[in-house]
This record gives structure tokens, C-alpha cells and sequence, in this order.
């Protein structure tokens, strides 16, 4: 009973924080100088492409209403606040010949208002809105994408670098490649499969490396802050034993594919998947494999390019070996099968079921594959169609909280801290304001987008309050 009791108890310095992302609430969209990303222009282009044709133009409206953001943040006693800088808002043409004042000035807004209100910012330089005229020139299938990427990563270092000590490069790389290169259903849209998700991944890894090497060899000793890679794995659990290998593999190919690179003694892709997808290239009839090739030169720059791993964790996926996915694909190149239980709890995303015990079994994972490294958990959380008394949602969080500590306290994971997604009710990108992630309701339908704390609001403050979780 007594460890029972010490496991439900968060570690001494244990941070508690909540995340947003730049386009999902600011709005503001064309205003101050901001130029146009590729958010902007796929909502406007494609409306029959979100659900109903929703856009982030106003969003939560945080452009102007931050100030009471943060109020909230303070009030349920976060200490951390991850969010994200728009790119097209800091640099209007893409590029660093070109810095819009009024934009830096506004993270420097925020910035503050959280310092003087003692929470610490966690700031990631990019949450997928990247300006459109670089799209236009190819995006991340394009690898000047990298050099364009450390530019502005530079400008955001300089200006921000003495006021934040941790910054995440690149949200969710998997997400980015897969859902805007190969299936098309966020921007930029295109399709791409089996060719598109690889080479996007292949220069999002080269900029973050960049701009962590930029970091490292400008900033570093001025500031002394640290530069995080960020990852999003749901857990892939083998069906039954037989099927220990088909989870392996399914880990290397969908967490390693940039994992691997980054902390591993050898760097470069994981070797089972250089294999995979060269043998499904030659049977495919191409004559190289569709998976692109590091040089030395960077396969160095990558490894351990990193001061602290950032996982976002939703949900979970039962592996057996077979197939599924277009040929060619990512999907099908791995030459596994992904289930979903029908046992398992629903929520208002279709992709997100609640699977409680895969948040303890990919953070042991991760900690194994990866040398145990410092993890920040820089997402975690549950969607519903929208109620205040979201009670599923209080289930969510101390079930997946509760897996965490069992990682910590049982199994030596070095998680280090904690950011709920989300703050706010927000632009869940495809589905529009239909699926609600936020512990804070935000009424849609009034044009001061007035914010309403849920019953998981009072929840987490008391969490925050007592570092343990309650159980009743
Ligand atoms: C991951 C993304 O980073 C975030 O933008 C999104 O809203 C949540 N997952 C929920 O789908």
C-alpha cells in the first residue's frame, strides 16, 4: 500500500505544463505583417477539406487574448507553457532578408506576460505552418527547406534565446510527412506515397540537426539553454508473442525512422528499415530504393543532435505481421498489419483509442532503444464533441498519469516533465473545432471566444497542487 501510495506522487522536480500551437489558436491570420502559410492557404483553398470548412483565421482568438491564457495557466498553477512561433509571422517572405517586427514583438508579449507571471515558456519553432511561398517552391520535399529552416531558426534563437531555456524544433515529423506528402489530407496536400513521406523525413531531420548545431555553436554558452527533438509514437504492441518481431519492426520503422538516427552509436536510419524498403523497391520494379541515402557528413550532424527527447503519446496500435498501405508505401514497406481493439475505449478522434498501458510500454521502450535520456512528455491528452463536465477526459489523464509514474518509479524512465495538449479547445487541423482536446472550453459560436474551465481544469489544479494524483 505504502508504494502504491509513493507511485500516485510525482517526483520532486517534476514539471507541470500545458501546450498549444501557433496556428490551432492564435488567429490573426493576416494581420501586423504576418505572411501567408500553408495552413492559410489550404483552409482557404479547401474548405471541403476540413471539417466544415473550418479555418484558423480567428482561431482562439490568442493573437490578442493571451493575456488572459496565461491568467488561466497561472490560476490552475502550471509552471510551463509550451507553444509555438509562426514562421510566416516573423518572417513575411520565408526568408531572414525580411523580419517583421511586429510579430517578434508579439512572442516577446507573451514571453514576458509568462515570466512575469512565473511560468516558464517551452517554445517550438515550428507546429506546421510554414510560409507558403516556400511550399511553392517545394517545401519539404525540397532541401533548401533545410537551409531556410536554420535561418530562421537562428532569428528565433537570437531574439528569444535569453528569455527561453528550452525550445522543441520540430512538432511531430511522422505527422507532417505522412498527413501533408503522402496522404494529403493537411497542407500543403500533396500525395505522394511511398516517395513523399521519405524524402519529407529525410530534410526535416536535416534542419533539425542544423538548428540544433546552430544553437550549439552560437548561443550555447551565451545562454545556456538546450534544444529538444520531438517524436510521437503511439505504442506498438505485439497481438500476442508470435508476433514479437512484426512489433520490432513496426517500432523501427515508424519511431526509429528518426529516432535512430539521432541516438544511436551509428547513426543513419534504422538498418531494418534500409533493408525493408530497398528489397520492396527492386520488387516494385525502381531502380534504387525509394528510401533517400545519408552521407557521412550527415549522418554525423545528426547524431546526438539532441539535449532532451520530446514525446507526444496519444495512443496505441496491436501489431501482427502482413501487410496494409498502397504499394509503394511507408505503410506497406514495413510489412506489418496495425489493429485496433474493439475493446478499447473510444474518443471523439477516430485514430485515438484509450490505451492507458502503452504509454508505460513505449516510454520503456524508448528508454531502452535510446540510452534513457531525459524525456519531456511535450503532449498528451483526449478529444470530445464538447461538454464542460468531461469526465472521460479526468479519466484519460489519471490513467495515462498513473502509467507514467509506474514508468518512472518502477522502470527508472527519465521523465522529467509533463505538457498536457491542450490548454484550449482549439483548430484540430482536418476536423475543425468538431473534436475539443482542450481542459479549457472555448465558446466558438461568440466573437470574444470566451474561455470556460472544465471539471478537468479543477482537476489538474489539484493535481498540480498536491504532485500526486487522487484516485477519487
Ligand atoms: C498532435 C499535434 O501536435 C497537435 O497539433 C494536435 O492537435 C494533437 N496531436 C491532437 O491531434
Amino acid at each position: 500500500e505504502e508504494n502504491e501510495e509513493k507511485h500516485l506522487r510525482f517526483p520532486p522536480n517534476f514539471i507541470f505544463g500545458a501546450a498549444t500551437a501557433a496556428y490551432q489558436i492564435e488567429g490573426a491570420w493576416n494581420v501586423s505583417g504576418k505572411g501567408e502559410s500553408t495552413w492559410d492557404r489550404w483552409v482557404h483553398q479547401h474548405p471541403d477539406r476540413i471539417y466544415n470548412g473550418d479555418t484558423g483565421d480567428v482561431a482562439a482568438n490568442s493573437y490578442y487574448q493571451y493575456k488572459q491564457d496565461v491568467a488561466i495557466l497561472k490560476n490552475l498553477g502550471f509552471k510551463w507553457y509550451r507553444f509555438s512561433v509562426s514562421w510566416p509571422r516573423i518572417l513575411p517572405t520565408g526568408f531572414s532578408n525580411k523580419i517583421n517586427a511586429d510579430g517578434v514583438q508579439y512572442y516577446h508579449n507573451l514571453i514576458d506576460e509568462l515570466k512575469a507571471n512565473g511560468i516558464e515558456p517551452m517554445l517550438t519553432l515550428y507546429h506546421w505552418d510554414h510560409p507558403q511561398v516556400l511550399e511553392d517552391m517545394g517545401g519539404w520535399l525540397n532541401d533548401e527547406m533545410v537551409d531556410w529552416f536554420g535561418d530562421y531558426a537562428r532569428i528565433v534563437f537570437r531574439e528569444y534565446g535569453s528569455k527561453v531555456t528550452k525550445f522543441v524544433t520540430i512538432n511531430e515529423p511522422t505527422a507532417i510527412c505522412k498527413n501533408g506528402y503522402t496522404l494529403g489530407i493537411h497542407a500543403p496536400g500533396k500525395r505522394f506515397p511511398g516517395f513523399g513521406e521519405y524524402l519529407c523525413i529525410h530534410n526535416v531531420l536535416k534542419s533539425h540537426a542544423v538548428a540544433y548545431r546552430i544553437y550549439d555553436s552560437e548561443f550555447r554558452s551565451k545562454y545556456g539553454g538546450e534544444v529538444g527533438v520531438l517524436v510521437n509514437p503511439s505504442a506498438y504492441m505485439p497481438m500476442n508473442f508470435e508476433f514479437d518481431a512484426a512489433a520490432e519492426t513496426a517500432f523501427q520503422f515508424n519511431v526509429g525512422w528518426t529516432m535512430h538516427p539521432i541516438f544511436s552509436k551509428e547513426g543513419d536510419y534504422p538498418p531494418v528499415m534500409k533493408q525493408l524498403v530497398a528489397n520492396r523497391s527492386k520488387v516494385e520494379g525502381f531502380t534504387k530504393s525509394r528510401l533517400p541515402v545519408f552521407n557521412e557528413y550527415w549522418i554525423n550532424l545528426m547524431r546526438n543532435s539532441t539535449d532532451f527527447l520530446a514525446v507526444n503519446h496519444y495512443t496505441s496500435r496491436l501489431v501482427v505481421s502482413g501487410t496494409m498501405g498502397p504499394i509503394p508505401s511507408h505503410e506497406h514497406d514495413q510489412g506489418v498489419r496495425e489493429i485496433i481493439d474493439s475493446f478499447w475505449k473510444s474518443s471523439a478522434s477516430d485514430w485515438l483509442k484509450v490505451v492507458p498501458e502503452g504509454f508505460r510500454y513505449i516510454l520503456v521502450q524508448l528508454a531502452r532503444n535510446y540510452g534513457n535520456p531525459p524525456i519531456y512528455i511535450t503532449e498528451n491528452g483526449v478529444s470530445d464533441h464538447g461538454t464542460l463536465n468531461d469526465d472521460d477526459r479526468i479519466y484519460y489523464y489519471r490513467e495515462y498519469l498513473k502509467q507514467m509514474l509506474l514508468a518512472i518509479h518502477e522502470d527508472g524512465v527519465n521523465v522529467r516533465g509533463y505538457f498536457l495538449w491542450s490548454l484550449l479547445d482549439n483548430f484540430e487541423w482536418n476536423a475543425g473545432y468538431s473534436e475539443r482536446f482542450g481542459i479549457v472550453f472555448v465558446d466558438y459560436e461568440d466573437p470574444n471566444r470566451q474561455r470556460i474551465l472544465k471539471k478537468s481544469a479543477a482537476w489538474w489544479q489539484q493535481v498540480i497542487a498536491a504532485r500526486k494524483i487522487h484516485t477519487t
